[in-house]
């Protein structure tokens, strides 16, 4: 049994990513911490009670952290991709389920669940990085009641936000330092190279909406951000970015890793929040060293067909 926090944004994709951990005996939801990003963090709350209420998880405590990045403002700019409301402006037909965020921050919640744990726990942040370099931060002697990070963010080849950017480092570069770049933590980073290739078509959205009802819903969430990727690649199609970090979690090694020196751009520049990776050869690596103080674990592989189909058989009930 793992156990899993997860901090999110709710977003098109983080809902599917709720769904699949609500859906996996193997995994002991512990806590659900919300962030901003896709949307308010006002907003992306309502989003993760509403997501554990259609799972029938009212019972996981759900806490909310920032409401914006660490140090420099940044302007949301994801309405285009998830809808008004973060999840394609159909955030009214999920159950509310009565349920309200616990009392604890996201820090205080996760610090509290760190130190109560008799085994390590993963956690997998799926939205801006606030929250986690938040409590690394605030509670370094807990680091070693963290099994591993499993991120969602980075872009290794290009961005989606940016020309250089993706969104989760974008929305806070120096979070994302933070944690990516000067914490020792465990982590494997999921970058949208990697989700990109496990987009879901048409033919895969029918066949969900078409299991049952959890599966209806989930897609039924899903137009505003289907209509994006399509326009982007001219098919249509979605991809579930959060939902295959996730997946990552519940079956550590279902991505195949590389690992890489890195940085995070916190410049003020056209680059700003880019994942910068040193892609040379190790052995060119190892003769001339990298100027990347900080090597990472990173997703580049998987077999795509296989994670599609385990997202299917799991989200279908
Ligand atoms: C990431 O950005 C958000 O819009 C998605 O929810 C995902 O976490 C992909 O770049
Ligand atoms: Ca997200």
């Amino acid at each position: 049994m793992t156990s899993l926090i997860i901090d999110t944004d709710p977003g098109v994709d983080d809902a599917f990513a709720l769904a699949l951990a609500c859906a996996s005996p193997e995994i002991d939801l512990l806590a659900v911490t919300t962030v901003f990003g896709n949307a308010s963090l006002e907003t992306t709350t309502r989003n993760a009670l509403r997501v554990l209420a259609l799972c029938g998880r009212t019972d996981v405590p759900v806490a909310m952290g920032a409401e914006r990045p660490l140090v420099y403002p940044q302007v949301h700019e994801a309405e285009l991709v998830h809808g008004s409301d973060g999840l394609s402006g159909r955030a009214h037909l999920l159950p509310s389920g009565g349920a309200a965020p616990v009392e604890a921050d996201a820090v205080e919640l996760m610090a509290r669940l760190l130190r109560a744990a008799t085994e390590p726990v993963t956690i997998v942040p799926i939205g801006p990085l606030t929250n986690v370099a938040l409590l690394l931060a605030a509670h370094p002697g807990l680091r070693g009641k963290i099994e591993r990070l499993v991120v969602m963010g980075g872009a290794v080849s290009g961005g989606n936000t940016t020309a250089r950017a993706e969104f989760n480092l974008w929305s806070d570069p120096e979070a994302a330092h933070r944690v990516l770049v000067e914490e020792r933590v465990p982590t494997v980073l999921v970058p949208i190279d990697l989700t990109f290739q496990c987009m879901v078509e048409r033919p895969w959205l029918d066949r969900l909406a078409a299991a049952g009802p959890l599966g209806e819903t989930l897609v039924g969430l899903t137009a505003d951000y289907v209509a994006h990727y399509t326009a982007f690649f001219g098919k249509e199609c979605t991809i579930l970015h959060d939902a295959i970090a996730v997946a990552e979690a519940i079956r550590p090694g279902l991505l195949r890793t590389r690992t890489y020196p890195v940085e995070v751009d916190c410049a003020f520049g056209p680059s700003r929040g880019a994942l910068v990776v040193d892609r040379r050869e190790p052995e060119i690596i190892a003769t001339f060293g990298s100027k990347l103080a900080r090597s990472l674990e990173i997703a580049v592989e998987t077999d795509v067909d296989e994670v599609r189909e385990f997202l299917l058989a799991r989200l279908a009930g």
